[in-house]
């Protein structure tokens, strides 16, 4: 996986370390960001000690334990606990994860964790994801049709559907997406590799009738093709999808339809 970590200039303080738990002897230390909007002050790494005997082994159960017994204040977001919904995605030990399925057992020193790189921070590990949202919302990732709607429904062969597999799975963490060094660079511009997927999957989806249109709406110099195919994303990604292959795909679409 690849490695992201804090550049030698940074901003970013040491902070409180938290005391540890009383009578707890099976100790896990956790290395967390924080910053808050409302305070002014820089960001700080906040030192606290999990109880091992007390919590769960992954490492979202650490945070929850925290904020449960130690640190309120400490805010992050998740839902599902099973690698579902994608909102606790951040970056743990280096590399883009799901705090959710992250074994504690899979770091071997003590468990750092940031919020997903190159976003603008709302608080603490909360990164603000307005931009890919809307950078979602703008290649509608819904189905699509000109034909009169059927009495009961689109139907699709086996062999079509097959073909959305490694692209249905995504759960929009995000993970992918703020990996990439083309993003970080062109975040406004470049639709990024989380939501140029979810492009491809409606691209090949056989019940989806505005194939023409979505290409025209991808074919730009800066939406589609600021991908180097530096394939941090596919590295990053969770779920194990491959979004640089689904971008090559679609640039392989564009000639397709230029001959
Ligand atoms: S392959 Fe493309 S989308 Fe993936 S990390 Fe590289 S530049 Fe970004
Ligand atoms: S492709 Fe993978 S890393 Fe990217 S948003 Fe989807 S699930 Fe997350
Ligand atoms: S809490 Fe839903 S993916 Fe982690």
């Amino acid at each position: 996986m690849v490695e992201l970590t804090l550049p030698k200039n940074s901003k970013v303080r040491q902070g409180k370390v938290w005391p540890k738990p009383e009578g707890a002897t099976n100790l896990r230390e956790y290395k967390v960001y924080r910053w808050s909007p409302d305070d002014g002050e820089n960001p700080r790494i906040d030192t606290y000690y999990v109880d091992m005997d007390d919590c769960g082994p992954m490492v979202l159960d650490g945070l929850l334990w925290i904020k449960d017994h130690i640190d309120p204040t400490l805010t992050f977001r998740r839902s599902c606990r099973e690698g579902i919904c994608g909102s606790c995605a951040m970056n743990i030990d280096g590399t883009n994860t799901l705090a959710c399925t992250k074994g504690m057992d899979e770091i071997s020193s003590d468990v750092k964790i940031y919020p997903l790189p190159h976003m603008p921070v709302v608080k603490d590990l909360v990164p603000d994801l307005s931009v890919p949202y809307a950078q979602l919302s703008s290649i509608k990732p819904w189905l699509q049709t000109v034909s009169p709607e059927p009495a009961k429904e689109w139907k699709q062969s086996h062999e079509d559907r097959s073909k959305l597999d490694g692209l249905y799975e995504c759960i929009l963490c995000f993970c992918c997406q703020t990996s990439c060094p083309s993003y970080w660079w062109n975040g406004e511009r470049y639709l990024g590799p989380a939501v140029l997927l979810q492009a491809y999957r409606w691209l090949i989806d056989s019940r989806d009738e505005k194939t023409g249109e979505r290409l025209d709406n991808l074919e730009d110099p800066f939406r589609l093709y600021r991908c180097h195919t530096i394939m941090n994303c596919t590295q990053a990604c969770p779920k194990g999808l491959n979004p640089a292959k689904a971008i090559a795909e679609i640039k392989q679409m564009m000639v397709e339809r230029r001959v």
